[in-house]
């Protein structure tokens, strides 16, 4: 054979790779809403960046008759490319050949790009849409799987990894995108369950659909198992080029900085009215967050569930910062089982990848009842404070209204490693409510006076206005500024600056063992 008949040899060979499963099943593709696997890389990598890897490989199965049915690159797109110019590794699912399913050398194609971007420091973007385990190639398929899940482990926390969620995922399959940072779903055409509706039916008599059971809403508000749902494939790989602008390539960087046209002593008197004097009135602590921010842009992440903690990415002059703030328009701001697991992996994502964070408090407390107790609040409000202690990023706090009991000393309060713990003249930092405390302290006094309402009245306002204030914290060194609303962003960014070489570290040991 000469050259000339080489090169189209390698020309027929590439497109053939390129139809995956063939026309018919990229229409079939196309007709559910849904790009395809080398559509969906090109969306989301810069022009021509992509550089694939292992498009040739087939599967080794000689049974049910698979040695006759062999697809160059095995319903996988692997390989890398840079989006924004920054280097990124990919995997994409490819569901028109045998549905996606996932065979041995599918796993070790998998495998091959996660080893170069754990030795390279580049983040792994996942894109899934897939029939889970290739039945055919049965062990095999579990081993590849358990190959992919040890590097999902050895990669956290080293490189950014983001799973996009765009067809199924089903059974085992779903433990590596689980493993990941940030699980992005599209909305009706993915889902994703350890067991399906057949099985579910079959075993508990339970009668679901796929979506209810696994869909994009459910595990982004119900399960807390994914931190966006996107309309479309092309709003979701947007979501993760967003979302990487705020990351770093990996732990040995810091974020990237942009230039910053939002000035940094941008002062805003809008922000002196947004906590209602009365301490009963609820308000939207992104008032606040939305405000304070560089071009008042704030990335919520996992913005449908326990939406009485708020987290998401935002800049503060050009540096990137990670926002968690009780919410107090929702379940008044307390903590409660999800709020913690929320908050806790959201800290931790932070100080994995050097993103210094900023603290918005006003929590009335742990959310009480029976159910919240025997859930285990205890071990998940224990996370919180694992989190923030475990966090040698830049930490500030502002105190907004509320710091009542354990729930002042968990959100990132002095004594849990707050650098700079700043106070609004509205903040209320005590043991607990003026009511609660007048009630306990003051039972006698209220019941045995003649006026036992009057009496009370008038002890919770004597509290509130001697303990339920900034002033006691203040002078202990707990606070180090009581600041004006107005100025939250210049003094944010101040800090900032002061704390951005900031060097720390905690015991060195095996590795800790947060309660879960
Ligand atoms: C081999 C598979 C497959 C699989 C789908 N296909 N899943 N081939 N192994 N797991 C093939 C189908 O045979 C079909 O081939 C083609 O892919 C498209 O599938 P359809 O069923 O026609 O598509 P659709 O109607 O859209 O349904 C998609 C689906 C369904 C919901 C994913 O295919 C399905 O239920 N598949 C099985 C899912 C499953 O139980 N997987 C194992 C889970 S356990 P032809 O040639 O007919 O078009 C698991 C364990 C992992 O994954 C453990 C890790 C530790």
């Amino acid at each position: 054979m000469g050259i000339e008949e080489k090169i189209k040899e390698l020309e027929r060979r590439n497109q053939e790779a390129e139809l995956g499963g063939g026309l018919k099943r990229i229409e079939q593709q196309h007709a559910k809403g849904k790009m395809t696997a080398r559509e969906r890389i090109e969306y989301l990598l810069d022009k021509d960046s992509f550089e694939e890897i292992d498009k040739f490989v087939v599967h080794r199965c000689h049974d049910f008759g698979m040695e006759k049915k062999k697809i160059p690159g095995d319903g996988v797109v692997t390989g890398y490319g840079t989006v924004n110019g920054r280097p990124l590794f990919v995997f994409s699912q490819d569901f028109t050949v045998f549905g996606g399913s996932l065979s041995g050398p599918f796993g070790e194609k998998v495998c091959k790009i996660m080893d170069l971007a754990l030795k390279n420091g580049a983040p792994i973007v996942g894109l899934n849409d897939s029939g889970g385990a290739r039945i055919q190639e049965g062990v095999v398929s579990l081993g590849s799987y358990g190959e992919i899940f040890k590097r999902n482990v050895w990669a956290s926390g080293v490189v950014p990894q983001i799973s996009v969620i765009m067809g199924p995922c089903a059974g085992g399959a779903v433990y590596s995108p689980a493993l990941t940072d940030f699980t992005i779903m599209v909305k009706k055409t993915s889902n994703m369950f350890i067991t399906g509706p057949q099985v579910i039916k079959a075993v508990t008599h339970e009668e679901v659909t796929p979506e209810e059971l696994g869909g994009a809403m459910t595990h982004n508000t119900k399960s807390g198992v994914a931190h966006f749902a996107e309309d479309s494939d092309e709003a979701a790989l947007d979501r993760v080029k967003e979302l990487l602008q705020f990351l770093p390539q990996s732990y040995r960087e810091k974020p990237p900085d942009v230039a910053c046209t939002d000035p940094a002593d941008r002062v805003d008197k809008s922000l002196n009215k947004v906590v209602p004097t009365n301490p009963k009135l609820p308000y939207d602590i992104r008032d606040i967050i939305g405000v304070v921010l560089d071009n008042k842009e704030f990335f919520e992440v996992q913005k449908y569930y326990a939406t009485n903690m708020v987290v998401g990415f935002g800049r503060l002059n050009g540096a990137v910062v990670g926002i968690v703030a009780n919410q107090p328009r929702s379940l008044a701001g307390c903590l409660d089982i999800n709020a913690s697991m929320k908050c806790a992996r959201f800290v931790r994502t932070c100080d994995s990848f050097n993103i210094p964070m900023v603290t918005f408090v006003d929590v009335p407390g742990f959310l009480p009842g029976v159910h919240q107790e025997y859930g285990g609040i205890i071990k998940h409000g224990a996370k919180i404070i694992y989190a923030y202690c475990e966090a040698t990023v830049p930490k500030i706090t502002v105190i907004t209204r509320k710091a009542y009991g354990g729930a002042y000393d968990v959100m990132s309060s002095k004594h849990h490693g707050g650098d700079i713990n700043y106070a609004y003249p509205t903040a209320e930092i005590a043991v607990m409510g003026p009511e609660g405390a007048v009630n306990i302290i003051f039972r006698k006094q209220i019941a045995e006076s003649d006026d036992p309402d009057g009496t009370r009245q008038k002890l919770v306002e004597e509290y509130r206005n001697n303990f339920a204030s900034p002033f006691k914290a203040a002078e202990l060194g707990y606070i180090d500024q009581i600041i004006f609303p107005e100025n939250t962003r210049p003094r944010l960014i101040r800090a900032l600056s002061m704390l951005r070489e900031k060097v720390d570290s905690i015991p060195s040991r095996r590795h800790g063992n947060i309660p879960l």
